[in-house]
């Protein structure tokens, strides 16, 4: 059987070239990207929205300035939390953030897991153009922009040359047409092959190699769940996989076990895109908010804006779509018909919830 390669990036080398993808919010929290990284890959906390649920923040508050302020502190200190019960449940793992340009947050949380013993910040949602500047005092930090096409690699490469005298360390590249959560295409671009990994990776791998003397990793995302798709991902070129979906059906996984069971029954066929206030589609499971979506209703449309979380948001500024926030969160804590549920579309590839470690001798064949 082909041995699987392990997968360096920056100082860190993974035993084997598995990142779990940051899963918000709190479906990838301490517990799973332990687990992840305890059994030879990368495991990755969200940060996006941990302070949701924290003792650190009352949804209640009254008072809007007041809560908005503590939103942003307590998602501060939910991921100092998270990131020292990493640490605790792996005390030598390799352990990454998964941080969106998106958020308002941004720059706090960057610094914060940078100070908090993180080893890789993963950065989409966004263009992390000004990432280096934020983490030059921890240079040990590796950065791995998530882009899905060339284009943006490109710029990033650029700009960071330019301006910070330092690459990415590796790349994450997103495939549109297969992976969970929000996508980095809009919903009638998705049929076009030139926007897939099967065309943006080798063109990504050869772009990286032929301009730079330093070896960046290409990772691909979006449809991995054993390993012959593991190995076919590296045979278009990527060093390394990650994985959302199938990591969600496991003991580790953060969320509401009716959350991980929503998961485990599904199949392809459930799999929906669906608009999201950020302005492009997201990938998730058909429930009951999903069909209110399409029948052209507003769920939680009497919702106020709490924490005015996001950069752009048609919620807040147009009262367009629904707080993600809260569908995200209502459906990690259990509530799978009212809230939103990502998935990718190779959902329903496991047989039972299992421990992190099966899924991880599944996908390497051990
Ligand atoms: C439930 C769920 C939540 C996600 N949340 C985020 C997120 O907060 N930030 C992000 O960059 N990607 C997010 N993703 C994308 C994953 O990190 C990963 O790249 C993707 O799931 C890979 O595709 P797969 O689901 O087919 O394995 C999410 C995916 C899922 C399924």
């Amino acid at each position: 059987m082909q041995t699987l390669p392990s997968l360096p990036i920056g100082l860190y080398t993974a035993p084997y070239p598995i990142v779990q993808g940051g899963m918000g919010i709190r479906v990838s929290g301490a517990g799973l990207a332990a687990a992840v990284a305890n059994a030879g890959g990368i495991g990755v906390i969200s940060a996006v929205g941990l302070g949701m649920r924290s003792p650190y923040f009352d949804i209640e508050e009254k008072n809007p300035k007041l809560r908005q302020a503590r939103f942003f502190e307590a998602n501060r200190l939910a991921l100092i939390d998270e990131l020292q019960k990493a640490r605790v449940l792996s005390p030598e793992g390799i352990l990454g953030v998964n941080i969106m340009v998106a958020a308002r947050d941004y720059e706090t949380l960057v610094q914060t897991a940078v100070e908090n013993g993180v080893n890789l910040i993963f950065s989409g949602a966004g263009l992390p153009l000004h990432l280096p500047g934020l983490t030059a005092h921890h240079p040990e930090v590796a950065l791995v922009p998530i882009i899905s096409s060339l284009r943006a690699a490109q710029v990033i490469c650029k700009k960071w040359q330019r301006q910070y005298n330092r690459l990415p360390d590796a790349f994450v590249v997103e495939d549109p047409q297969s992976a969970g959560g929000h996508l980095g295409a809009k919903a009638e671009e998705l049929g076009d092959p030139a926007i897939g990994a099967e065309a943006v990776i080798p063109a990504l791998v050869t772009y990286l190699a032929e301009t730079f003397e330093t070896p960046m990793p290409v990772i691909a995302a979006g449809g991995v769940y054993d390993r012959a798709t593991l190995l076919h991902a590296l045979s278009l070129g990527a060093s390394g996989v990650q994985i959302g979906t199938r990591f969600i059906p496991t003991d580790e996984c953060d969320a509401d076990l009716r959350y991980k069971e929503f998961h485990l029954h599904a199949s392809p066929a459930d799999v929906v895109l669906v608009p999201s206030p950020v302005g492009l589609p997201g990938r998730a499971l058909r429930n009951a908010f999903v069909d209110r979506i399409e029948a052209g209703e507003a769920p939680g449309a009497k919702d106020q804006c709490f924490a005015n979380c996001l950069q752009v948001c048609k919620f807040r500024d147009r009262r367009e779509t629904y707080c993600i926030l809260r569908a995200l969160d209502r459906a990690c804590r259990g509530d799978v018909e009212n809230g939103l549920v990502f998935a990718g579309n190779h959902v329903g590839q496991s047989d039972r919830i299992q421990p992190v470690a099966e899924v991880m001798a599944d996908l390497v064949g051990a």
